[in-house]
């Protein structure tokens, strides 16, 4: 198992716990997320966290992705993406608790969260662009109401990682705490939301997304589209292969 589920009243803590590969996201690790969350039953607020030391989840997985074809591509967006609007549109409140790497997936995982807090050695990013891809699970979409057009096209641009400060001044994690106050504290925050009305909570969850996305639908649809078309172009081989063999790319 790939996925932790400990429930205490009505929270859930879902641990992505795969720290040999920093928690990142295969197909496997996914199926399993999902099928987890579809089992919660009277839950208010779930929280969600990484295993290990290092890192909240550190992307989707290269080793996974970097032989894939373009149909394979946009299907493994496509799963992914189905995961997050899971998240998005689920009936508790979600809380993203950074603890480590949030890159890549993994970022966009802490984007699908109601509520993102971090601890203060988080770091934050959409490195794709190194690896000759594109954020394939909402990013390009679920960046910019937090963090503004101009940050997020520089973020997904750049691909450069921030610092958990950063991604506060930039609006992405509300509040950061010490590493070892992160999930006290998180838990302190899901524990005062779980004594709320849920209908209210929920209701307020919707109305909140509903006005901050306009045509997610189409622009979610291009984002895999774009995902799956870039795999005929050779750079994510080469970006992908790179980072496997742990040296630069060196993209035509
Ligand atoms: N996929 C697969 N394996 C990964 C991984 C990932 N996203 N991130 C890290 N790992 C693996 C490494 O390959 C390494 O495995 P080995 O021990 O077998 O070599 C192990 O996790 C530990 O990683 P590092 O040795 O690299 O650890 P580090 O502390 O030196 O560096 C890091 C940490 C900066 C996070 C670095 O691992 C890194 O840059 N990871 C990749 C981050 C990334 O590019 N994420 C985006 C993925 S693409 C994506 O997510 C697309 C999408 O939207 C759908």
């Amino acid at each position: 198992m790939n996925i932790q589920t400990e429930v205490k009243n009505k929270i859930a803590t879902i641990t992505i716990d795969r720290p040999k590969a920093l928690n990142a996201l295969n197909l496997e690790v996914l199926t399993e997320l999902k099928s987890e969350l579809s089992k919660l039953k009277n839950i208010s607020v779930v929280i969600f966290t990484g295993g290990g030391e290092k890192a909240f989840v550190a992307g989707a997985d290269i080793a996974a992705m970097s032989a894939m074809k373009p149909e394979e591509a946009k299907k493994f967006s496509e799963f992914g993406q189905s995961v997050i609007q899971f998240i998005e549109e689920a009936p508790f409140i979600s809380i993203a608790a950074v603890n480590g790497f949030a890159l890549g997936g993994g970022l966009e995982l802490a984007l699908a969260c109601d509520l993102i807090y971090a601890s203060t050695s988080a770091k934050f990013g959409l490195p794709e662009t190194n690896l000759g891809i594109i954020p394939g699970f909402g990013g390009t979409v679920n960046l910019i109401p937090r963090a503004g057009y101009a940050r997020a096209m520089e973020m997904i641009l750049t691909g450069r990682m921030i610092s958990a400060e950063e991604a506060k001044t930039f609006g992405i994690a509300l509040e950061l705490f010490q590493p070892a106050d992160l999930i006290p504290k998180v838990n302190e925050i899901a524990e005062k939301l779980s004594k709320k009305g849920k209908q209210s909570l929920l209701c307020a969850k919707y109305l909140v997304k509903a006005n901050a996305f306009s045509e997610k639908e189409a622009a979610i649809k291009a984002e895999r589209d774009g995902f799956a078309r870039l795999f005929d172009s050779g750079e994510p081989k080469e970006g992908m292969t790179a980072f496997l063999e742990k040296r630069e790319p060196q993209f035509k």
